[in-house]
């Protein structure tokens, strides 16, 4: 009987008390577990999950290095907003968004701001802010009405700018994209603006298919707006995926400061910056672009602290890591990075193009994103829908959804390729997608369409 204690005290076999025994889900237990017993069993459901890895539907991060991961553990426990007791942390979250901000050229990247979020939602968040301050402030010196701001976004925004608009009482101005404007371009942009305008939001990498919109040729409309009107309207790039991309393998691309009229920008770090989540930054052109009166200033944490964020204790590890990246890889790592996930994108367009079911949206020539659609007409059997369920028996997550409106009838596909889907799994995936796809093409019958749900990964 002892000696059976003393086994089952050592190894988990699955058959002590909270392993043969349920554990209440909902309730707090009455008593304690081994460590090692509630381990098992969180482990053990998060074994439920799907292999991150083979999740082709999003756009964050899925892969460390040891090195990440071993300074990811070593500081979990340092709040990123106690920069007194962490000033070291504090220094390099600092430094990070200093190299950003060198790498969008700011004129003067010393006399730039910027900071750390949890993403780029609350990045975004924070730009939209900045620019709905600014232009009431500006109202208000003039005496004007400051009730019905408005800002000039792409039908195919991220959700995050929805929720800006929702939350901070900002109207929405939607242009809507179509097959001849496959996004915002500046086009027609004079009949959007108004003085109530607090600024344009440009994406680099469209959430839906990765495609960039020309901030050049938004900006130069702008300027054309402000010659006929007098109306000096501000750009934010929500570089989320692009801002980690475009400086490695576009350098020539002018999208970021290098154009007067971007005033800020936003990246997330836990996307093509290559580290965990929940890491996400923006970066003001000048200090006179973020209103003092967003910035508050704490004592209670000792010393004289500002707080620019809508999240108060954060952990400091993705911060640490992203600086890890930064001395790890240097320019000429995260080009490489980032050029082979192009390569792997651009090779499965090229493969799933060669099929005769699908047509493209784009190549993935921009960020390492394509989307396609079935051909117009081509089966009644069956849709990208049954495709995507086809492929999640083998694991793989590939989303099919509806376009945004106005061109909701189209449904695509889209593969985010990302560090760590290397060629040869991308061969593994190809020969998993050409099988599923004989099988539907086999099919005589329709397939019942009850049940689809559309997926669609931010
Ligand atoms: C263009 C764009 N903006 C904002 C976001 C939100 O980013 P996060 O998940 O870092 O909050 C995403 C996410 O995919 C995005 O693609």
């Amino acid at each position: 009987m002892s000696a059976r204690k003393d086994s089952i005290a050592l190894n988990p076999l699955f058959a002590r008390p909270g392993e043969a025994t349920e554990i209440p889900r909902f309730v707090l237990p009455p008593r304690e577990s081994l460590p090692d017993t509630a381990y098992q069993i969180v482990h053990d459901e998060a074994m439920l999950d799907g292999n991150a890895r083979l999740n082709l539907a999003t756009f964050v991060g899925t892969w460390m290095d040891d090195y990440s991961a071993r300074l990811y553990l070593e500081t979990a426990d340092k709040n990123l907003v106690d920069k007194d007791e962490y000033p070291q942390t504090a220094a390099i979250e600092t430094r990070c968004w200093r190299m950003l901000a060198d790498l969008w050229h700011a004129p003067e990247p010393a006399a730039s701001i910027g900071t750390s979020t949890i993403g780029s939602s609350e990045a975004c968040m924070l730009g939209g802010l900045a620019l709905k301050r600014r232009w009431r402030h500006r109202r208000l010196a003039a005496g004007e009405p400051v009730d019905r701001p408005n800002i000039i976004l792409s039908s195919a925004v991220q959700v995050c700018w929805e929720k800006f608009c929702n939350y901070f009482d900002v109207e929405p101005r939607y242009v809507p994209i179509s097959s001849e404007h496959r996004v915002l371009d500046g086009h027609d942009i004079a009949s959007y603006v108004d003085e109530n305008t607090i600024g344009v939001v440009a994406i680099l990498g469209v959430t839906y298919t990765g495609m960039y919109e020309p901030v050049k040729a938004i900006a130069a409309a702008l300027d054309n707006v402000e010659s006929r009107t007098g109306l000096d309207i501000p750009v934010h790039v929500d570089a989320a995926s692009g801002g980690m991309v475009a400086p490695f393998l576009q350098p020539e691309l002018e999208w970021d400061f290098r154009l007067e009229r971007v005033s800020s920008i936003n990246t997330s770090g836990h996307k093509y910056g290559l580290v965990s989540p929940g890491l996400g930054w923006v970066i003001w052109r000048s200090q006179d672009l973020l209103p003092e009166d967003l910035i508050f200033r704490v004592s209670y944490l000792g010393g004289d602290m500002p707080s620019l964020a809508l999240n108060f204790s954060r952990p400091g590890s993705q911060v640490l890591v992203q600086y890890y990246q930064f001395l790890r890889l240097g320019f000429a790592g995260y080009r490489a990075v980032q050029a082979a996930s192009r390569d792997v994108a651009m090779y499965l367009a090229g493969e799933i193009a060669a099929l005769s079911p699908f047509e493209l949206w784009n190549d993935g020539s921009d960020i390492p994103v394509f989307a396609w659609s079935l051909r117009h007409g081509y089966t009644e059997n069956w849709n990208l829908y049954h495709l995507s369920d086809r492929l999640r028996m083998h694991g793989w997550q590939v989303p099919a959804y509806p376009m945004p409106p106005n061109l909701q009838d189209l449904t695509v596909q889209r593969i985010v390729v990302r560090n760590g889907l290397s060629r040869d799994l991308a061969e593994s995936f190809l020969a998993d997608f050409r099988s599923e796809v004989s099988y539907l093409e086999s099919l005589s019958h329709p397939l019942p369409l009850e049940g689809q749900q559309p997926g669609f990964s931010h």
